[in-house]
């Protein structure tokens, strides 16, 4: 596994339409190996492929109940609304208020090509969110409603 470097927003790789995975060979595999260590090691909860500069629909996403891949995935159900502080590892220092939805339901491809479907909420459907946001060169930047100091933020 390695370490890849996360490209900053503004990056044109940040903006663009990413391709639908079509091999589940052992280069995805290794990018999601990578993708997983790299998201570890900066401490985050969610990294899309785009953000490594891989212009495929993969995402690896550890909100603290174990890491998921999510390949190929669409949001299939949306309910309720939730108001919280968002950031992005292609961001660094931006934070602010975004509006999402409560609770999601995704389906998504796992490392092998079998689907599977997930209901996620809070955290867990932020993140799920954002990612996919990215697969369609969405940065959260353009969702902030109110911004958040971060020197303020990291002295609570
Ligand atoms: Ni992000």
């Amino acid at each position: 596994m390695a370490i890849r470097t996360i490209l900053n927003k503004s990056d044109e790789a940040l903006s663009k339409l990413c391709k639908p995975v079509e091999k589940f060979d052992e280069k995805l595999w290794i990018l999601l190996d990578d993708m997983a260590e790299t998201l570890k090691k900066a401490d985050g909860a969610g990294l899309a492929a785009c953000q490594v500069g891989i212009l495929r629909r993969a995402v690896v996403i550890d909100v603290g109940e174990g890491l998921y891949e999510l390949i190929n995935p669409e949001i299939i159900e949306t309910s309720g609304t939730q108001y919280g502080v968002e950031g992005c590892l292609s961001c660094p220092g931006e934070w602010g208020y975004v509006t999402r939805a409560q609770k999601v339901k995704f389906k998504a491809q796992d490392r092998n090509g079998n689907w599977y479907e997930k209901e996620v909420e809070d955290l867990f459907a932020r993140c799920v969110q954002h990612e996919c946001d990215h697969l369609d060169g969405k940065v959260f930047t353009r969702l902030i409603e109110e911004y958040v100091d971060a020197e303020e933020e990291n002295s609570k």
